[in-house]
């Protein structure tokens, strides 16, 4: 099949349920991954052919997709900071918004340790824990969650090259659950950073979630009740109040309707300089503490 028809039915496929330009834009990011072709490929060269065995696979990847399947899960793969991470549905899809609060955490301002100690809570697919472990080399980073799924796609990332490369100590993987509190967990710490993507979306906001986020992320990801929404950040806050050095610092990403009363949490739990910092779209997005 030549690749400008596979573009064009891949295309008509995966727009039964996003809109074209949308629906185009999966087409390509898969194609490219997938056969190495740009989105150029096809117009520079209109008579690229695809191996009948290739377009066969594309075109069942394509009915994934328009069967609302995210086009990370079908590729295996989600760019975040720069870098290629593996996903499975085991993980949350690392969302760029969260680069920002790695992005937060980078900032040379930010942190006085030189090569910080640093503890990702709820770490999913790693992609907190390696960016900042691989961010800043030498940083030692503990990671948890109680997924043995994301385990084993956090610790399976694979950045032996650039670890290998630039010294960077891969993040230490733990299972424990966070809302059980430190001490059960066995670690010690303690820690300039601490850093956490809790689940934050309440039950009653599933109604506003598209189908491809609600059908196939984890919902021990994403779901909180609408009773207790804040219950992960008590639970944060109690982690940083006993393993946080004193000059230590967190940042936490919150749910954009809580700001107020995710940083109030932090407040109360005795942590200063308590701020809520917005996203690229001008939302709620982190609570940053201070232990003094
Ligand atoms: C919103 S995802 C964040 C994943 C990743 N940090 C990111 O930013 O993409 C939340 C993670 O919390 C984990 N989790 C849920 N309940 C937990 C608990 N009680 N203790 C530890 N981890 C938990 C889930 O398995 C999931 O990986």
């Amino acid at each position: 099949m030549l690749l400008k028809e596979l573009i064009l039915k891949g295309t008509e496929t995966i727009s039964s349920l996003y809109h074209d330009r949308e629906a185009k834009e999966m087409v390509y990011a898969f194609l490219e991954h997938q056969l190495g072709t740009k989105r150029h490929t096809h117009i520079v060269e209109p008579m690229y052919e695809v191996a009948d065995d290739q377009a066969e696979g594309a075109l069942s990847a394509f009915l994934r997709m328009a069967a609302g399947e995210p086009l990370q899960y079908v590729t295996g793969f989600a760019d975040f900071y720069g870098r290629r991470f593996r996903v499975t549905p085991d993980v949350l899809i690392p969302r760029p918004e969260t680069e920002l609060l790695c992005r937060n955490v980078n900032e040379p301002s930010e942190h006085s340790a030189t090569i910080p100690t640093i503890l990702d809570l709820c770490t999913g697919s790693g992609c907190i824990a390696w960016t900042l472990a691989l961010e800043m080399p030498g940083a030692e980073v503990t990671a948890v969650d109680i997924s043995d799924g994301a385990l084993e796609v956090a610790s399976s990332q694979d950045f032996a090259e650039e670890t290998a490369r630039t010294g960077a100590l891969p993040p230490v993987f733990v299972k424990a659950d966070v809302l059980a509190g430190p001490s059960a967990s066995g670690i010690a710490g303690p820690y300039d950073i601490l850093v956490s993507n809790p689940p934050y979306v309440m039950d009653k906001e599933k109604a506003l979630m598209r189908s491809n986020v609600l059908d196939h992320e984890p919902h021990l990801a994403l779901f909180v009740s609408d009773e207790d929404p804040l219950v992960f950040y008590r639970a944060v806050a109690d982690w940083a109040r006993t393993l946080l050095k004193p000059d230590g610092f967190g940042i936490v990403e919150i749910n954009e309707a809580l700001g107020p009363e995710t940083s109030e949490v932090f407040r109360k739990a005795g942590f200063f300089r308590t701020e809520i910092i917005k996203d690229l779209s001008d939302r709620d997005r982190f609570v940053r503490f201070s232990r003094s």
